[in-house]
This record gives C-alpha cells, structure tokens and sequence, in this order.
C-alpha cells in the first residue's frame, strides 16, 4: 500500500497548495476536514495540521482533541496547526487584530535539528497571520525567532511524546519562503521517513490493478469529451479492464471545427473502443429559437443526458459509469466549508448517475489537473490531447450570443479555426491557458471592395489563468491580431468586423454566457 501523509484541514486557502507541494516530493497526500480523521493504519506515515481563517482564541474555533493525534505519528503544524497546539498544552497564543502579511526573516536557527537541515539564519519566509505564540508549553522548545515574532519554529522535546511535532508560524509552501521546500522535505523523508516512492509510474501501476480488482469482469461506460481528464481516466480504465470499457463520444453540433473527426481518430489509435454518436440535428433542433444563456445550458445538459442514456439503453450488461472527476472537485465537496459556492454549477455529466442507475468509478479522483497531465504523459496520451486549451461542455453553445443556428455554428468554427491554427503558427497556443473566438448577435456596417457589407462581429477572447478561477486576458502580439483579423474578414463570409476582449476574470468571465 502506498504510504501517505494525511492534512487535516482547518480551511487555509492555502491547505491544497501544502497537498501539492507534498506530492512534488513523490509522496502521496490527502486532504480530510480536521474532524473526520480516518483510523491511523500503517500506511499513514506522518500528519500536518493546516492553516486556518479562524483564530484558537475564538470560542467557536474549530478544534479536535490532539490527544488522539499527538504522538501516534509525526506531526506538523502550519500556522493555525502550530497555534493550536500551543494552546491545547497550555501555552500562550496572543490575540492580535491586526495581521502579519509578509515576508519575514528566521533568527536563531537551530539547524541542528533535521526539520531544520540546511535551513540558514536570515532565511526568507512568508507570514499570514493574526495571533502569535508568545509562550511555548514546558514539553515544546524553540527552533527558531524572526525579527517580529519570538516563536516562528518548535519542536516538542525529546521524549516528550512517542513520535515527534514539530509546529512553524509560516507558510513553507508557498514560493516566497525561500526554504520552505526544504523543510517539507525534511518533515516527510527525515521525520516520518518516507521514501518517495510516489510516482506517475506508480500511480498508474496501482491504480491499474486496483481498478482490475474493483471492476473484475464487468463493463464500464464513459462519456468523453475530447478533454485531457476523460481520455487520462479513459485510458487507465483501458489498460486496465481492455475492451470492457466503452466510450461514447457525442457530437453535439457545438464542436470547434473537424473536431469530432480528429479527435474520435486519436481515441481510435489510442486503441479504444469508442463508439462516435452524431447527434448534431437533435441538439440544433432542441436549442432552435432560444436566447437566454441559462436555458441553452440547460437544453444542451438534457439533451447530453437523453442521448448518452438512449446510446446506453443499447448496450448489454453494463454496471459501471466511469468518470473524470479530478481531486479539487472532490474536495470542495467535502471541505470545512462545505460545498464551496465555486464549485461549477455546468459540472457536464451532472445527472447521468441517477438516471442510469450505475456504479461510478473515478480513476483520476485523487489528482491535480497537473498530475493528471504527468500521468497522461506516463501514459503516451499524443500531446494534441494533453496540451489542448480546456473547452467548455456546452461548446460553441456559449460562445454564441444569442439563439443558435447551424449557419452561426458553421460562422463560428471558421473563425474560431483561423484564431486557434494562426495561435499555434505563431507559437502562442501553449502561453496562452485558454483561447477561443466568440460571435456577436450584432451586425455593422463595413466596405469590402467596392460594397457595402452589414455583417457580423467576431470576439478574440485569450486568457492565462491558473485554474480558470481567475484570468487575466493575454497581451497577445499587435502583429498577430492584426493577421488574424484580415484573415478571419478575408475567408469568412457573414463576418466584418473583429474584436479583441480585454476583461479580466474577475470582474468578467472567461466565457460569454
Ligand atoms: P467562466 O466562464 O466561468 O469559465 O469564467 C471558467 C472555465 O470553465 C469553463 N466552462 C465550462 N466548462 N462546462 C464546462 O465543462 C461548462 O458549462 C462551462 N462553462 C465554462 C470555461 O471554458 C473556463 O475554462
């Protein structure tokens, strides 16, 4: 079994970045809510407490009783975890209202101590936080000061429990604590001795085997959409299970340009048994004369459902539905918070589950969408895959303002395909995180020739974002614009007029419905 280190989440904002920087060092990690610790087993190799938005000297503070915790195995405490600590054996955390948010700079260090190997006096790190430990409790001891606080490392002393703790008032995993991996690396291989054994190679071995126990003989249905998720999840479930898996890929009439065809071909040499469904008329039928952004979701989700539910009706003996939920949807769903307000409302197979009754099988449920990418690349996934732009479900759907046609999908593909093909001419299509045109239902006036045209409007929306939380619109070269411009009004007939979007997310959205 893989050895892992477990975080109890106290509801840091930075509580998945701690996750990342763990797994960096090829150690697997999860995230559980700070009151739902699972039982201690073996495989659990160390603990980190998280940050926290609250304050230990809150009466309504989330707390748990470190007994149980405290000296089974090592123990870590970030911020609020170290504060926590302090104050469950009695030392003194100060109230503060004001915060310190910054950078700040370790004295005194013991680098003696191997949490803190290689760790120099002056030593950059980050600060965030309200309240301060001013007195440590009698079994803990200083590892090391700032300028502005006494306490920014401890450890408990030697003997006092059966399994070290170590507690720092910094953030080590974020970038501007210089030191900061370092210590982690530390905290996991010397202190609870884990031996990085945490691999995409290993991932997809034990995943692949443990979804050939899971599933056994029976047959899994998923849906793909082209996107780097489902194929990553699709082809661990092939390389598990073969030819007992079986993908359907829907064309809903809302596709970029050749896409069906390209992409139903690398399913197809990937050695997948994909079965392509057009069902372009039925969802321009369904979406015929609707305006409003919502419903168009809406209408475009159901018909994603009846189809998929129609196609499966066909097939015998099925008793999974796999998907490609990836980790940051699992734990928003089961966070401190609860169910976080950012969780997308468009989630695409949203549904499909209850109407058809299935097991559901998730390979990729324990990954980052970075992660995901470095098991795709373990995989041999082509990189057309792995490197595409995300893609709205609802495709074109949304980026046509206003009721849709298949003329206005045909507009828009043409478009669409000058802008994405002229991005990777140039080189920009991998600097930029997410790239599309969008077709206005306004028409202007313009002069092509001698003629007066009155014509449409296309959109050049590119953004660099993260996670599609935030988004910043890309400085994308004047000359480029320019070429992709004339070419778009040159070659595409019903469009004369060509726009470049210059919002940030927020206070707009990446997409335009
Ligand atoms: P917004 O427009 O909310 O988009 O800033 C953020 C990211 O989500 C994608 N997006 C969707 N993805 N189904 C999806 O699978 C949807 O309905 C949907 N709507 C937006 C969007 O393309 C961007 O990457």
């Amino acid at each position: 079994m893989t050895e892992k280190i477990l975080i109890l989440d106290f509801g840091s904002q930075y509580t998945q970045l701690i996750a990342r920087r763990v797994r960096e060092l090829h150690t697997y990690c999860e995230i559980v809510p700070y009151n739902k610790v699972p039982a201690l087993d073996d495989t659990i190799k160390g603990i980190i407490l998280s940050g926290s938005p609250f304050s230990v000297k809150e009466p309504d503070a989330l707390r748990l009783d470190l007994n149980e915790l405290v000296g089974k195995k090592p123990l870590l405490g970030i911020c609020y975890g170290a504060q926590l600590l302090t104050d469950f054996y009695g030392g003194v955390v100060q109230r503060s209202d004001k915060r310190e948010y910054g950078k700040a700079h370790l004295s005194n260090v013991r680098y003696q101590d191997p949490f803190l190997h290689g760790v120099p006096d002056g030593s950059q790190v980050w600060m965030s936080h309200g309240d301060s430990i001013m007195e440590l409790p009698p079994q803990f001891e200083l590892l090391a000061s700032t300028e502005s606080i006494p306490v920014a490392v401890f450890r408990s002393k030697k003997g006092a429990f059966a399994n070290p703790v170590y507690g720092i008032q910094f953030h080590p995993e974020v970038t501007h604590s210089v030191d900061g991996r370092n210590i982690l690396r530390n905290f996991v291989y010397d202190i609870c001795g884990c031996s990085g054994e945490w691999t995409p190679a290993h991932f997809v071995e034990e995943t692949v085997e443990g979804l050939r126990r899971k599933i056994g003989r029976e047959r899994v249905l998923m849906g793909l959409s082209g996107g780097v998720d489902s194929t990553v999840a699709a082809e661990l479930l092939h390389k598990a299970i073969g030819d007992q898996l079986i993908c359907f890929f829907i064309d809903n009439g809302l596709l970029r340009k050749n896409e069906f065809e390209e992409v139903l071909k690398s399913y197809e040499s990937m050695g997948l048994n994909v079965v392509g469904i057009d069902a372009k008329q039925r969802f321009w039928d369904a979406l015929a004369g609707e305006s409003s952004p919502e419903k168009k979701r809406k209408i475009i989700g159901r018909e994603f459902i009846h189809v998929f539910e129609e196609e499966a009706q066909k097939l015998e003996g099925i008793e999974w539905l796999g998907q490609g939920t990836i980790y940051p949807d699992v734990i928003e769903s089961v966070s401190v918070h609860g169910p976080s307000v950012t969780i997308k409302s468009h989630h695409n197979v949203g549904g499909l589950p209850d109407v058809l009754k299935l097991k559901i099988v998730e390979p990729l449920r324990m990954l980052f969408k970075d992660e995901v990418r470095e098991v795709g690349k373990e995989l041999g996934i082509p990189m057309e895959i792995l490197g595409r732009h995300p893609f709205p479900g609802p495709g074109l759907g949304v980026r046509i303002l206003g009721d849709i046609t298949p003329e206005k999908v045909a507009l828009l593909q043409e478009a669409d395909h000058i802008f994405i093909s002229k991005l990777k001419k140039y080189g920009l299509y991998d600097k930029v995180w997410q790239a599309g045109a969008i077709l206005l239902p306004v028409q202007s006036v313009g002069v092509m020739g001698d003629e007066r045209t009155y014509e449409r409007t296309a959109v050049l929306r590119a953004v660099n974002s993260v996670d599609g939380m935030t988004a910043e619109w890309s400085r994308l070269p004047h000359d480029f614009l320019a070429d992709v411009s004339s070419e778009i009004v040159n070659n595409v007939k019903g469009i004369n007029r060509v726009v470049f979007d210059i919002s940030n997310k927020p206070p707009s959205t990446i997409e335009w419905e």
